[in-house]
């Protein structure tokens, strides 16, 4: 007799672990599976959680070297513990990948450690890491298989020398150059690491700009302030070729993004960080019927339900930015449509952040998006400059920019670089979530001396003007 259960999730991401949590919370029977050794998927295990740990343990040793001195703290030059700041890196990866085994426990999910497939209507497959095989029989299943890293033809990944973000989480020693292929969010992210503990950083991306997708004003400024910090950038540019040589260095071939002359670069370690790709290998979608779509994602309605009865997916393995935080809401919203509740996401106030410093951090429309909309729009912006606290914490780079409706003075977009853009970005998102006005936010009363002081001011901008400049 097969195992029974009223939910099967497939993967145990953000989106999977946490609907598994919120259905078992509604009373479900639920089970999880998962292919990977330790749960919470790429986020907790190759992705947010290890970079950003990383990303702190290289801005604290960079703010060591440059900025300790000017604050009347001598010190020798602080001296790189790689192999100790990997280690802090998997501490954290451990402590996180721990809690989500220890909320299993306590919601009584039922987990299976091997690669779960579809076979059939009210049937899922598991092929057990141990060995053997289980069917198990569930009302309904969520695929929540997240994505893979996307690769380039031609290029072979070996994780050491020619990396994705997963080998260029853990390299042993500091590449002395490291070539970027895609100036996107872990181009940048990860490059931003390796810089700040010696590399010399060259970006290669196809597109004229940096981060496609956020706020191109945004973009411009963040790119000049990475060229301060060193980084070197080659817009409009493709990698054609990278050779192994045999004294451990590369050979890349570039050329211009439409065609012409080819140039050299040598670099050391390349990572290829130009996006990522839905993961729906063997998965026995066949079996219930589900086509994927031109981009290879699972197709899915308003409610996240498949063209297979019973079946949902969610995350980066449907449509939608590839965000954690997008995969932990649907995994909430899907625990609450199966068990008859009304679910729901809001994609409009749905934050965006790059975690480098400074930081971006953007909820709702560019102003791409608006002028392209033809939306009548009023624009907001204070610079970090001009506010106190950033003054005394050297983090004076950077803006708020708020942009509201003309006519109803409704806020319809916020980007943010500067120093804890991440934690910023929230206040502007709630007030998205509520429907306010630049104005709600202006009477709103910041603590003084905050950063947050120049959200305000921003939003005052809309109005009569801000005060402090
Ligand atoms: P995943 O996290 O990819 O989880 C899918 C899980 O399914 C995996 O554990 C996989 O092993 C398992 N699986 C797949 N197929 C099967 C199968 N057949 N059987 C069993 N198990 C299976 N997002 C942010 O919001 N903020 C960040 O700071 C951030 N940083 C990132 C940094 C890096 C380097 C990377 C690579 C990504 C980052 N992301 C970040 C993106 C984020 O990791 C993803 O959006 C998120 O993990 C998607 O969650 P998911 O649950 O859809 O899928
Ligand atoms: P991305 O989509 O952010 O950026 C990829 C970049 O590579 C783009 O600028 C693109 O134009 C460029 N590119 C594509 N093909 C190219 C080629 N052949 N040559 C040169 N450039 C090329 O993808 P990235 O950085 O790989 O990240 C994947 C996903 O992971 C993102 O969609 C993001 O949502 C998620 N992520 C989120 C983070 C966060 O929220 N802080 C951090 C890291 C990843």
């Amino acid at each position: 007799m097969a195992d029974q259960f009223d939910l099967t999730v497939i993967g145990s991401g953000p989106g999977g672990y946490v609907c598994a949590i919120r259905a078992a919370q509604l009373g479900m029977k639920v089970a999880v599976v998962e292919k990977m050794p330790t749960f919470g998927g790429t986020c907790l295990n190759i992705g947010c959680i290890p970079s950003k740990a990383l990303l702190h343990a290289s801005e604290l040793f960079e703010e060591a070297g440059h900025n300790f001195s000017h604050l009347g703290i001598d010190i020798p030059p602080p001296q790189l513990n790689l192999a100790q700041m990997m280690t802090h890196k998997d501490e954290t990866v451990a402590a996180n990948v721990n809690g989500v085994s220890f909320l299993f426990k306590k919601n009584k999910i039922t987990p299976f450690t091997g690669t779960g497939s579809i076979a059939g209507p009210g049937k899922v497959k598991v092929a057990l890491a141990g060995g053997g095989e289980q069917v198990i029989e569930s009302k309904h299943v969520v695929i929540a298989t997240g994505s893979v890293p996307a690769t380039l033809p031609g290029i072979d990944i070996d994780e050491e020398r020619v990396v994705t973000s997963t080998g260029a989480l853990a390299l042993g020693t500091v590449p002395e150059r490291l070539l970027v292929i895609g100036a996107g969010v872990i181009g940048l992210e990860l490059g931003s690491v390796w810089a700040r503990l010696g590399s010399k950083v060259t970006v290669v991306e196809f597109l004229d700009r940096i981060l496609p997708g956020m706020d191109s004003e945004v973009a411009r400024q963040f790119q000049r302030i990475l060229q301060k910090q060193g980084m070197e950038f080659r817009l409009s540019s493709k990698v054609k070729s990278i050779d192994k040589q045999d004294d451990g260095s590369l050979t890349v071939r570039i050329e211009p993004a439409q065609g012409g002359d080819m140039q050299i670069i040598d670099a050391d370690v390349a990572l290829v960080a130009i996006g990522r790709k839905p993961y729906t290998q063997a998965l026995g979608l066949e079996t219930v019927g589900i086509v994927l779509d031109e981009r290879g994602r699972v197709p899915v309605s308003p409610a996240y339900g498949t063209t297979a009865e019973n079946v949902y997916a969610i995350g980066d393995v449907i449509v939608g930015p590839m965000l954690a935080h997008k995969a932990e809401d649907e995994g909430i919203a899907v625990a609450e449509i199966i068990a008859g509740q009304h679910g729901h996401v809001n994609y409009g106030a749905m934050p965006s952040v790059v975690y480098t410093n400074p930081e971006i951090a953007s909820v709702g429309k560019t102003e791409d998006e608006l002028k392209a909309a033809g939306i009548d729009y009023k624009v907001g912006k204070f610079p970090f400059t001009a506010n106190g606290r950033a003054k005394a914490q050297l983090a004076t780079q950077g803006f708020v920019k708020i942009l509201a409706d003309v006519a109803t003075d409704r806020v319809l977009g916020a980007h943010i670089v500067g120093k804890n853009a991440s934690e910023m970005i929230e206040a502007l998102t709630v007030l998205m979530e509520f429907s306010g006005s630049a104005e709600d936010l202006a009477r709103t009363t910041a603590a003084h001396p905050t950063l947050s002081e120049a959200i305000r001011e921003a939003a005052l901008m809309c109005g009569d003007g801000a005060i402090h400049i």
